[in-house]
């Protein structure tokens, strides 16, 4: 009896000792019934059936699971029919699962061979062979987490060994009941740029989306959060993600479902069971191809399918997708357009450089006639190294998304402008056209009487024939629908404490400029035409006649009109932030504004313009933009004021001459100095002016360089040429500025001050050109590039025929 308890006690002994080893060496063997437990207890390893299965299989399961998921199977797809498997480690490091007639069932292979070894199962639930004396590294001759099944663990590298050619990919299972590899796969495809796709058989179901640097552009939810945390690695050794939990007591796995479906699952222990955290693909247009080449999905419009901008539905088979408007020329004439917010076309076939500036990337797109598209690759490093990706083929598999990162796909340059101009913010039109028609025949001849009229009391008031107390009536007869309120001498005085010097905000084209406050609290600015000069009365009447029908956000708006008394005052809107020269010339002030405020402030003052000249009703030229003569208002948005010199067109009328000179030195284009001919492209010459200023922070006239008698135009002229020109941009950006951009924008603003008018660019394709991709031409060299003397030389100029009385000196 004694006896046998003692055999009994040993036999437990001998029971508790096997089931807590996580180790076997080649002495040792585990046959069904046994189990190898982890260290910590977590996973085990031994003999199961899956499901119904009467089937053993040898696989990985967590120890304390109530559900005993199976996270690693061996022999997958070679079942023992009995229970007289054993599994061994033999003695080069190979591991052998035998049934009992010593048949091999499965074998691991490994290449290199130990000459100790023993197989442990790791805390991670990692299953490795390694050389005994290794033990405690990292070192396994061979591992479990390099053959996955269903599952990746946490630890566990889900991608390729690109040095040895290891693929780790997942596969589903076949049933509940047959771990065998069923039809749904995950891996990383490496024809091009790397990818995770996931394919039923050898199709394409879902993709990742390429990685780029923060996410995978498919797949934005899967990111890190409180428990999880995951990283992909991708260079030339190997491509691979690779997660982990935060809090060890959460256990977390992956798994691919046997339809297809990836989920996260987690279990915080006890008998709560596993929940899914999340899983995808997460709706209809996650799958592959879903609308075809050229084609944006998106669930929340119906129909899901639409064509990319420049982009029809392919007619002959509506089912492909889509095909271009106009087939690409392959020449300088093609363009790109950005698309933001969408998943990434398929990466196959694709080309990358990790290095490579997103500059370079463009070029090298456009160079390439087979190029398509290209995009950084990674959005998390900046313009000068994120790296690039080009496209060859049709561009297949995009989804709308919310965060996501941009593409440039090249079209016909036709397309790229029909975009642009289809993306600029739209002008409101005051009327409809069928009626404009009808109302400009009927008005177009009112106004004519009337404005013959008004000239004509003009006239006879400066003769003295027309009393002062009629005066008042003018600024209601000006134009058919100018509804300009007049406003009472009193008002206007009180407003500004009498004219007082405490109130003067400065000295405009004609006169000073008061500040005033209304009764009813609102700001005002009041111009005060300086009673004793003719000129200036002149220029008043310029500017109440333009300015009065002017209506953009760009522009100054004008309130109302005053004379009386013989005062003639002009009633403007109040800006609270003075002047641009008042914040770009100033070290202190510059800051204030950074790079994206001026980026806004230039295509603001770019769209006032190309209202002046070509959507108002007028063509205007305004004959003196400079940076004094742009104001912001309390958001910083840029208005153009003082339309004292500005000269209207009709008809098709486009330039004039004129032997009196208004402007200030510095933003006049050569061909008004010189030869008195000013048209738009003259104000498109200061705004190009206007616009390296804006970005240099530095006057065209003051800035001289000690050494070299260059100027600003002619400095950002050469620094461009010489792929130099952040040079010039003004120190105090320098943190804010977006490369691509201000390099464009300097681009512009030199192409605006080309010498020759015809050269430059309207204002419409300034604007164009501010906001498109697009490869710009060079610039040919600036006015003054030669005769800069002409500018600052103020002898040059008098001794020329022309009058520049009214050119302001800087
Ligand atoms: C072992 O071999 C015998 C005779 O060849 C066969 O009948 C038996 O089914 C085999 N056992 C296993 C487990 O394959
Ligand atoms: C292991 O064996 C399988 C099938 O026998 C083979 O396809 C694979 O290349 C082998 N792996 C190594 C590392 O030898
Ligand atoms: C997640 O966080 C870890 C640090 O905990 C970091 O190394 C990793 O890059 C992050 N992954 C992503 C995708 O941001
Ligand atoms: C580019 O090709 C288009 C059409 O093939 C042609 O109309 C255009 O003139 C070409 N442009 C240049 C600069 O060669
Ligand atoms: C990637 O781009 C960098 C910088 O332009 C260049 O030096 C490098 O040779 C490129 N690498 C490849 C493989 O083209
Ligand atoms: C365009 O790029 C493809 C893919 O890299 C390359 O095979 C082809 O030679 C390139 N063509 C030109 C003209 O550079």
């Amino acid at each position: 009896m004694e006896a046998f308890s003692f055999l009994l006690f040993c036999f437990s002994l001998l029971m508790a000792v096997s089931i807590a080893r996580d180790t076997i060496n080649t002495l040792e063997s585990i046959s069904d019934g046994e189990i190898l437990v982890s260290a910590d207890e977590t996973f085990a390893l031994g003999f199961f059936s899956p499901g119904t299965s009467k089937n053993r299989y040898v696989g990985i399961w967590y120890n304390k699971d109530p559900t005993k998921a199976i996270v690693w199977v061996a022999n997958r797809e070679k079942p023992l029919t009995d229970s007289s498997g054993v599994l061994k480690v033999n003695n080069i490091g190979i591991l052998v699962l035998l049934d009992s007639n010593n048949s091999l069932i499965w074998s691991s292979n490994t290449t290199r061979s130990a000459r100790n070894p023993v197989a442990k199962l790791l805390n991670s639930g990692n299953f490795v062979v390694q050389d005994d004396s290794n033990s405690g590294t990292e070192d396994f001759v061979w591992q479990s987490f390099d053959y996955p099944g269903d599952t990746i663990l946490p630890g566990q590298k889900l991608g390729r060994n690109l040095a040895t050619g290891l693929n780790r990919r997942t596969t589903s299972w076949k049933s509940s009941d047959d771990p065998s590899p069923g039809s749904f796969s995950y891996q990383f495809d490496i024809d091009g740029y790397p990818q995770l796709v996931l394919r039923e058989g050898t199709t394409k179901r879902f993709r990742f989306g390429s990685w780029n640097g923060i996410q995978f552009s498919g797949a934005p939810q899967l990111k890190n959060e409180s428990v999880f945390r995951f990283s992909m690695i991708s260079n030339e050794e190997e491509v691979y993600i690779v997660y982990w939990s935060v809090d060890s007591s959460v256990h977390q796995r992956l798994q691919i479902a046997m339809d297809g479906f990836s989920q996260r699952r987690s279990w915080s222990g006890g008998n709560t069971g596993w929940t899914t955290v999340s899983h995808i693909p997460v709706d209809d247009c996650d799958y592959y191809g879903k609308c075809g080449a050229y084609a944006s999905c998106d669930t929340n419009h119906f129909p899901m399918c639409g064509c990319l901008d420049g982009f029809v539905q392919n007619t002959i088979d509506s089912s492909s997708g889509c095909v271009r408007r106009t087939s690409l020329s392959c020449n300088n004439s093609d363009g790109f357009v950005k698309f933001s917010g969408l998943k990434l076309p398929d990466t196959k076939g694709t080309w990358f450089n990790t290095s490579m500036s997103f500059e370079d990337c463009r070029i090298l797109c456009l160079k390439n006639c087979s190029c398509t598209a290209y995009a950084a690759l990674d959005v998390s490093k900046g313009p000068n190294s994120n790296g690039c990706l080009l496209w060859f083929g049709k561009l297949m598999d995009m989804k709308v998304m919310t965060a996501s990162e941009d593409i440039y796909v090249k079209m016909a340059g036709k397309d790229v402008e029909a975009i642009v101009r289809k993306r600029l913010p739209k002008f409101k039109k005051k009327k409809q056209k069928i009626t404009t028609a009808i109302i400009w025949v009927l008005s177009s001849g009112i106004l004519i009487l009337c404005l013959t009229i008004i000239i004509y009391r003009w006239e006879m008031r400066k003769k003295g024939k027309i009393k002062e107390e009629r005066e008042s009536d003018d600024c209601q007869h000006d134009e058919e629908d100018l509804e300009l309120p007049l406003f009472d001498i009193n008002t206007v005085t009180s407003a500004t404490n009498n004219f007082s010097a405490d109130n003067l905000l400065g000295r405009g084209g004609f006169g000073p400029v008061y500040k005033g406050i209304l009764e009813d609290g609102q700001e005002i600015a009041v111009k005060r035409l300086s009673k004793n000069s003719s000129q200036g009365f002149e220029e008043f009447k310029n500017e109440v006649m333009h300015v009065s029908k002017l209506q953009h956000r760009n522009l100054v708006r004008l309130l109302g009109c005053c004379i009386q008394a013989g005062e003639r005052l002009l009633i403007y809107e109040f800006m609270s932030n003075k002047s641009l020269d008042f914040f770009i010339f100033d070290c202190e002030k510059g800051k204030l504004l950074d790079w994206p405020k001026r980026f806004c402030i230039i295509n603001g003052i770019a769209r006032g313009l190309l209202y002046l000249h070509q959507d108002s009703r007028h063509r205007i030229v305004h004959r003196d933009l400079k940076a004094g003569n742009v104001l912001l208002d309390d958001e910083l948005n840029p208005k153009i004021s003082d339309f004292g010199t500005a000269r209207s067109f009709v008809g098709n009328e486009s330039e004039a001459n004129t032997r009196h000179i208004v402007g200030t030195y510095g933003y006049l284009s050569p061909e008004y100095i010189v030869g008195g001919l000013y048209s738009t492209k003259s104000d498109v010459y200061s705004f190009g002016v206007l616009i390296l200023e804006i970005v240099s922070g530095k006057r065209n006239k003051g800035f001289i360089d000690i050494d070299d008698y260059f100027n600003l135009l002619a400095d950002a002229w050469t620094l461009l040429a010489e792929d130099k020109c952040l040079e010039i941009v003004d120190a105090s950006i320098r943190d804010s500025i977006n490369l691509t951009e201000v390099i464009r924008t300097i681009h512009v603003g030199l192409l605006c001050v080309q010498r020759n008018p015809e050269d430059r660019p309207s204002m419409s394709y300034v604007l164009m050109m501010l906001s498109s991709e697009w490869e710009l031409p060079q610039p040919k060299k600036p006015g003054f590039f030669i005769e800069r003397d002409v500018v600052g030389d103020h002898s040059t100029l008098s001794n020329n025929e022309l009058t520049a009385t009214q050119v302001h000196p800087r």
